[in-house]
C-alpha cells in the first residue's frame, strides 16, 4: 500500500452507501476518518469497517474545526444527510435544516480549513418527473419533494463556492442504490426500511407478511413502477473514481449513477423469487403521490469521463448479494 495516501474525511460513513464507500477508499489505500452522529448508522459497521471514527454531528462546527485540525484531510466525502421522502415532505424542516444549513456547516468549515475537494450525495429526485429516459445530467431539475429540493439547493451551493472559493466538488446523482457486499461483510440496514429490494427480501425471511405494490396501473408493460437499481459495490467504486479526479485537479462536475437499465417492482419481485426459493406474498395498493412511473439514468459520462466500469449490474447479481446480507444479519 502507498504510504503517502491522502487522508479523507467521509460523513455518514456508519449508513449504507458511505460504510460501503470507507471499504473501497480503504482498499484502494486512502486513510479514511468518519464522522457519523449514528442517528441512522450502526456502531458494529464502524467495528466492521476497522476505522478511525468520531461520533458527531456534521452540524457541530466547533467539532469540524477540530476535525479538520487533528487530521490533515484533503477531501471530504459528503452522505450525511436524512433520505425519507414522505417524512421530508411532512417534517421539511428537519430536511432543510439537516441537509442543508449541515451541510453549509461543513462547507464553511472546509474552506475556512482550506480543503477545497469535495464529493456529494445527490439524487436522480432532483430532476422530479423526467421528460426523458434516460436521463441525461443536463435534465432540467424540478424536485417534486424537499428531499430532492434539499440536495439541489446543496448542488447550487456547491456551484457558487466553487466560484467564489475555488471548492472544486463532484456531485453524484445516484439512481436507486442497491444490493451488498460481494464478500458479506457490509449491506443495507435503514430503519425504518422503505427500500423495495430489502423490504422483498425481508419478506422471504418471514420478517414482513406480504410486499405491497404501491400503482399497477402506471403506463409501463406490466403496469408498476419501473427503477434503475445500481449495486452499491459499483457505487462506491464511483466515488473513489470521483475522489481521485478531483485529487488530480478535476474540475467541478456532475454525474449520473445508474444502470442505465431498468426492472419493475413485479420484475423485482419476480426475480426475487427465484434467488430466494421462497414464497413473497404481494398486495396491490394505490399509487403513492409523487412516484414517476419511470426513472432510468445515463450514466455514459461517468463511464466517460471517470473511467468506471460497473461490475453488477444484474438485478439477479444485487438481488444474490442483498439476500447473502440479509440472511447473515436476520439470522435467516
Ligand atoms: N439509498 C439510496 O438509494 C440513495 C439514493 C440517492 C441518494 N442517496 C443519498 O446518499 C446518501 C447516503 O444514503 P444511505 O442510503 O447510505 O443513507 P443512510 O441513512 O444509511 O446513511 C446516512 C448516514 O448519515 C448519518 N447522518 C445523518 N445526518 C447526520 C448528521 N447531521 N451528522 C452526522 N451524521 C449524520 C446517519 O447516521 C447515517 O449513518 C444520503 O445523502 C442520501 O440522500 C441515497
Amino acid at each position: 500500500m502507498p504510504m503517502d495516501m491522502p487522508t479523507v474525511l467521509v460523513t455518514g460513513g456508519a449508513g449504507y452507501i458511505g460504510s460501503h464507500t470507507v471499504l473501497a477508499l480503504k482498499e484502494a489505500g486512502y486513510r479514511v476518518v468518519v464522522l457519523d452522529n449514528l442517528v441512522y448508522g450502526h456502531r458494529d459497521i464502524i467495528e466492521t469497517l476497522q476505522v478511525e471514527f468520531i461520533a458527531g454531528d456534521i452540524s457541530d462546527r466547533a467539532l469540524l474545526d477540530q476535525v479538520f485540525a487533528n487530521y490533515p484531510i484533503e477531501a471530504v466525502l459528503h452522505f450525511a444527510a436524512y433520505a425519507y421522502v414522505g417524512e421530508s415532505v411532512t417534517e421539511p424542516a428537519k430536511y432543510y435544516r439537516n441537509n442543508v444549513v449541515g451541510t453549509l456547516t461543513l462547507l464553511e468549515a472546509m474552506v475556512q480549513a482550506e480543503v477545497y475537494q469535495f464529493v456529494f450525495s445527490s439524487t436522480c429526485a432532483t430532476y422530479g418527473n423526467p421528460h426523458q429516459i434516460p436521463i441525461p445530467e443536463d435534465h432540467p431539475q424540478a424536485p417534486i419533494n424537499p428531499y430532492g429540493m434539499t440536495k439541489l439547493m446543496v448542488e447550487e451551493i456547491l456551484e457558487d463556492f466553487d466560484r467564489a472559493y475555488g471548492l472544486r466538488s463532484v456531485r453524484f446523482r445516484y439512481f436507486n442504490a442497491a444490493g451488498a457486499d460481494p464478500q458479506g461483510r457490509l449491506g443495507e440496514d435503514h430503519d425504518p426500511e422503505t427500500h423495495l429490494i430489502p423490504l422483498v427480501l425481508m419478506t422471504a425471511l418471514g420478517l414482513r407478511d406480504r410486499i405491497t405494490v404501491y400503482g399497477t396501473d402506471y403506463k409501463t408493460p406490466d403496469g408498476t413502477c419501473i427503477r434503475d437499481y445500481i449495486h452499491v459495490t459499483d457505487l462506491a467504486d464511483a466515488h473513489v473514481l470521483g475522489l481521485s479526479y478531483l485529487l488530480n485537479s478535476g474540475e467541478t462536475a456532475v454525474f449520473n449513477l445508474g444502470n442505465g437499465d431498468g426492472f419493475s417492482v413485479k420484475e423485482v419481485i419476480a426475480a426475487a423469487k427465484k434467488v430466494t426459493g421462497q414464497p413473497i406474498a404481494v398486495e396491490e395498493g394505490l399509487r403513492r403521490a409523487g412516484d414517476p412511473a419511470i426513472l432510468i439514468g445515463s450514466a455514459t459520462k461517468a463511464i466517460k469521463t471517470l473511467g468506471w466500469n460497473p461490475q453488477y449490474a444484474d438485478i439477479e447479481t444485487i438481488l444474490e448479494h442483498a439476500w447473502q446480507w440479509h440472511q447473515k444479519r436476520h439470522g435467516g
